[in-house]
């Protein structure tokens, strides 16, 4: 069965808000990155402004996530400011049966590993789009590479069997550059019989910043779906 967009939207938006209510006073939340980590922000930000949740600081994973952090009133921190992140809530391109990930559609893969890793607890929040049976079916392993070793990375990609695209902005004229400074390549493999195995080999090509792969990081995953007409989580 094909979900409009605007039904997607509104799964987005449920799996966002019943993230944030896990929320408690005091907490140091990790702030991820795309449409429907969005709305797990927005959320934080209403119960702050309404006086239920009182003294969470936020750690954003992205430009993104800070420009939403403080439309919305959260106090932002950085890493050297905290010893601890007690959640992280963050998005998912691809979520297989054994909760390995892809991440990095919105091009933030790099900042988020680090600080999702860290959290306490990972919520992954996704509609249920989002769930494969194979990792790399719908989605390819988003890459980030230094600009001047693209070139290398790309063929070193090529050996391994990978299709590289070099990721193009919206207008398609100039590559999408990261918040670090770098490009994406997204590498489409027909297979991933190991993807832990893959992530490691992917960052071991000079170059490579940090590859889209999340294995063994998301503790729960919480998806957005239809039953009866009904979005449920
Ligand atoms: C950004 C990400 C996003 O979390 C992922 O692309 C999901 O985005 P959305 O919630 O918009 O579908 O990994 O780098």
């Amino acid at each position: 069965m094909t979900i409009s967009p605007e039904a997607i939207k509104q799964l987005k938006q449920e799996v966002g808000i019943a993230a944030a209510r896990r929320v408690k006073s005091g907490m140091v939340v990790g702030l991820g990155t795309g449409s429907t980590t969005a709305f797990a922000i927005a959320e934080l930000g209403a119960r702050l402004a309404g006086g239920e949740l009182k003294d969470i600081v936020g750690i954003p994973t992205s430009f993104q996530a800070s420009v939403l952090g403080k439309k919305y009133g959260i106090p932002l921190r950085t890493l050297d400011d905290v010893d601890r992140i007690d959640i992280a809530i963050d998005g998912a391109d691809e979520v297989d049966p054994a909760k390995t990930l892809i991440k990095g559609g919105g091009a933030a893969h790099t900042r988020e590993k680090v600080i999702d890793s860290l959290a306490g607890l990972f919520i992954v929040v996704v509609d249920e789009s989002k769930l494969v049976d194979k990792l790399g079916s719908t989605f390819a392993v988003p890459v980030e590479v230094l600009p001047m070793a693209i070139a290398p990375v790309t063929r070193a990609v090529e050996k391994l069997g990978g299709k590289p695209e070099l990721r193009m902005g919206i207008k398609k004229d100039g590559p999408v550059i990261t918040d670090q400074g770098n490009m994406v390549l997204d590498v489409t493999f027909d297979n991933i019989p190991d993807a832990a195995e893959l992530e490691k080999t992917l960052n071991n090509i000079p170059g490579v910043l940090e590859n889209g792969l999340f294995v063994g990081v998301a503790d729960l995953i919480l998806v957005g779906e239809f039953k009866d007409g009904n979005p449920i989580i």
